[in-house]
């Protein structure tokens, strides 16, 4: 799969790269490449955003600075989807990153201050995605969300599958997971739940499902 992640601050990028589970997949599973809109602007002084029509505070990123971007690495509009970064976005969901990472190229926009001229969304973008109902600064964390979110479930980025059995999975019926415990069995009084010493795994496997279905009525 390629992303390809369109910034100002491209060197954000660089402890998810060096991590699991992006780390594992690149150059394999994953081409993740980095684009600096001010690479591509076809403005003076590497200026990319501009102040909005109407008046009001902040500065919006320019329309012909991310369509040149897209030009000058597409050469025109890409054939895959094309992901505005917006808090006005549809709301992220595990269902949404699986059907993202079915795809085989995915190009991520982000952007800063006032956000993007909204004729970005509506001519250059398919898709607009919040990652949550809260404003951040700029489109450089959400990408990153998505990257990881995307990265952990192709062939390879986990060692041990275990994004097959967690919160929102199939195998957990889009429920919660259950809970973990580890060593100390004890600790200042708070005991591991017998259940999960006591060996016995069909014990296990029905305790934790009925945890997961527990935790995950609202
Ligand atoms: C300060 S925000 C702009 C907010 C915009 N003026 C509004 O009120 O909807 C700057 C940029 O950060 C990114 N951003 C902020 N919050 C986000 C969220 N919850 N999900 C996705 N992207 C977000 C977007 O790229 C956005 O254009």
């Amino acid at each position: 799969m390629q992303i390809d992640v369109f910034t100002l601050v491209p060197h954000a990028f660089g402890w998810l790269t060096e991590r699991r589970p992006v780390a594992a997949v690149l150059g394999t599973m994953l081409d993740l490449r980095l684009f600096s809109y001010r690479d591509y602007t076809p403005l003076r002084a590497a200026q990319v955003d501009d102040e909005p029509y109407g008046g009001g505070a902040g500065m919006v990123l320019r329309v012909d600075v991310v369509a040149a971007a897209l030009d000058a690495v597409y050469g025109g509009s890409p054939s895959h989807r094309v992901v505005a970064l917006t808090p006005q976005g549809r709301q992220l969901t595990q269902e949404i990153v699986e059907e993202l990472a079915g795809e085989d190229a995915l190009t991520l926009l982000s952007a800063r201050f006032e956000g993007f001229d909204e004729r970005i969304l509506t001519h250059l973008c398919s898709d607009a995605i919040s990652i949550g109902p809260y404003v951040l600064s700029g489109g450089e964390l959400p990408a990153m969300v998505m990257v990881d979110a995307v990265a952990r479930l192709l062939p390879g980025a986990l060692a041990d599958e275990s994004h097959r059995i967690e919160s929102f999975s199939r195998e957990l019926e889009g429920g919660l997971e259950y809970p973990h415990y580890t060593r100390p069995a004890e600790f200042r009084g708070w005991r591991v739940p017998d259940v999960l010493l006591s060996g016995d795994h069909k014990r296990i496997e029905d305790w934790r499902r009925e945890q997961s279905r527990a935790r995950s009525v609202h």
